[in-house]
């Protein structure tokens, strides 16, 4: 057809079109391999790594949400922090990973690792690492901070969870910044995050940002090293997961959520 959409719609340049119109991989390791050129062309002519068109989902079949629903999941969505004892769906879980892979990426990097604790009894366990990491840092000598010694000391009486809301299941994405064409670890990381506490409400889990785990990291560097094999270094972000155990009868009132300035 030779129409050059997806000669267009390249970002990095890496299509040219040809003297007779047809376009052509001119610059190779300038593909960040987005599939953009498989995605637009009209006809379906575009072959990207073997993947042919014909196997692509049309897009005109998918039923989107429309922004009402959108907008009304954003007013309804609430941070939980009781969660009921039984584990989540795991072929709703195991859906709700592989969909999270769909989360855009700097440069199209995709070097996301998802590491998942997906029953009680796998949380349990990473709850007990957690504490011993953290008693082991301590060692008798180290004095850790209030805000974290006291709660540690309730976790492992079994008293209240305050890192980790008793949750059935916890979420760590892991971002490895040294893997090649790797530009925006931490985006990635909390996007994936922001995108899975979508998906999860959807399939009627519960979630909760536990942005404490990185302020226990600043004080215990190896914590997930030690509990999970996550690098020190690894920019990472968990999220709590669960069967809700409390229902929110109505939404918050935020008149001034964020400060609106256009230029115009
Ligand atoms: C980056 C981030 C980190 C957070 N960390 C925690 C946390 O460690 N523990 C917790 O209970 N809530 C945590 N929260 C939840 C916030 O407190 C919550 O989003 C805020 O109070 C607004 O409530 P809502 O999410 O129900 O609208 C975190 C939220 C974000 C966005």
């Amino acid at each position: 057809m030779k129409c050059g959409a997806c000669v267009r719609d390249c970002a990095f340049r890496a299509l040219k079109s040809a003297d007779d119109g047809t376009p052509k991989m001119a610059y190779p390791d300038k593909c960040m391999r987005c599939q953009h050129c498989l995605a637009i062309c009209p006809v379906g002519a575009v072959t990207f790594d073997g993947r042919k068109a014909a196997d692509s989902v049309p897009t005109k079949d998918l039923a989107l949400p429309s922004l009402d629903e959108v907008e009304n999941w954003m007013r309804a969505r609430r941070s939980v922090r009781r969660f009921a004892s039984e584990d989540v769906d795991r072929a709703t879980l195991d859906r709700i990973l592989a969909s999270l892979g769909n989360a855009p990426t700097g440069c199209n990097a995709r070097s996301l690792t998802f590491t998942c604790f997906p029953t009680r009894a796998a949380t349990d366990r990473f709850r007990a690492g957690f504490i011993s990491a953290i008693e082991q840092h301590r060692d008798g000598t180290r004095l850790l901070p209030r805000w974290l010694a006291i709660p540690a000391i309730k976790l492992r009486k079994g008293g209240e969870d305050m890192f980790f809301r008793g949750a059935s299941g916890i979420l760590i994405v892991s971002s490895d910044e040294t893997s090649p064409g790797v530009t925006t670890p931490r985006e990635d990381v909390t996007i994936a995050c922001a995108h899975f506490e979508m998906l999860a409400n959807a399939a009627g889990i519960a979630t909760c940002w536990c942005g404490f785990l990185n302020l226990v990291q600043k004080e215990v560097p190896e914590i997930l090293e030690a509990t999970v094999g996550i690098r020190r270094t690894t920019p990472f972000y968990a999220m709590l997961f669960g069967r809700p155990a409390v229902r929110y009868a109505r939404c918050v009132q935020r008149e001034s959520y964020a400060r609106i300035d256009y230029r115009e």
